[in-house]
């Protein structure tokens, strides 16, 4: 008898762990979650979860730590920096059930577009031999200053002399960063989803004519300004896939790929 539990007490312990070990993502769960994770969670512990400003949260290390363990950090966030999704209410309790779930198994890889692919998001509005050849409005241009407006994906343009809101431009899905061109008569905005938009200071009002999506996922956009290649070219750097993908200054029609690691 003594020698039957003996044998059985360790696979009664097995089988009461796997009893508690969550149920694997299903195929839909997982892409829920994955889209979720890519919102919110990426740009700090970069989409293969390998980490940035946030640790990597390698799924062996996870498990480790357990399911209740990362229902409890990603709720309540941790004084490091990690935000609390839960306690702020942006995240469900279902939501962070399934994030915690998901954050055990292996990473999604996400897919990786051809560069004809990427050509094909390009969409030029207003083609530089229509737009105008001098400022349409009166403002002083060359003072209008750019505030990115991240969770709404847009733009605002501010007339620095009088103080004042000149328009609001849609530039896409949280909006990262703006630069101006080297005559700063553009404003180039990039958005977390790779969506480079190309804005026009002096249209009335100020508007984008020119849009592609060199990559899914990117932090930072910048033209040129070396001598003799003024607003000839810009250049986006890119998270997923990395690259950095070279635009054409005036239109953002995308020239080339370079990559940097994969
Ligand atoms: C603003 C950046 C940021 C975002 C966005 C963010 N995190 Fe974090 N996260 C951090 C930082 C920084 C830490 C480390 C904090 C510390 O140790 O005090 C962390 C820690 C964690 C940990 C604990 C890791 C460990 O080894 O104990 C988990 C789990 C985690 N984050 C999951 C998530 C999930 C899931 C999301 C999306 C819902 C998310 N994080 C979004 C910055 C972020």
């Amino acid at each position: 008898m003594k020698r039957t539990l003996g044998l059985l007490g360790p696979l009664l312990l097995a089988a009461l762990a796997l009893a508690q070990a969550p149920a694997p993502l299903s195929p839909a769960e997982k892409e829920e979650a994955a889209k979720i994770y890519f919102d919110r969670c990426a740009g700090c512990h970069g989409v293969l979860r390998k980490g940035a400003t946030g640790p990597a949260l390698d799924p062996k290390k996870m498990a480790e730590k357990g399911v209740e363990y990362l229902k409890a950090v990603i709720f309540g966030g941790l004084p490091g920096g990690m935000p609390d999704w839960g306690r702020q209410g942006i995240l469900k309790e279902k939501d962070i059930e399934l994030l915690a779930r998901f954050l055990l198994e292996q990473p999604p890889s996400p897919p990786v577009p051809t560069f004809e692919e990427i050509r094909k998001t390009w969409k030029v509005h207003v083609p530089p031999e229509k737009r105008p050849t001098k400022p349409l409005h009166n403002r002083n241009w060359q003072n209008f200053f750019g505030q990115v407006l991240r969770d709404t994906g847009q733009v605002a343009i501010i007339d620095g002399d009088k103080k004042e809101l000149v328009t609001i431009v849609p530039t896409g899905f949280a909006t990262h960063i703006l630069r101006s061109s080297a005559t700063g008569r553009y404003f180039m905005a990039i958005g977390r989803d790779g969506k480079a938009s190309l804005i026009d200071l002096w249209m009335n009002p100020p508007q984008v004519v020119a849009e592609s999506k060199p990559c899914l996922d990117a932090r930072s956009i910048e033209s040129s300004k070396f001598k003799g290649y003024e607003d000839k070219y810009a250049v986006v750097g890119c998270y997923w896939p990395p690259t950095m993908v070279v635009l054409d200054g005036l239109t953002l029609e995308p020239l080339g790929r370079v990559r940097i690691y994969v």
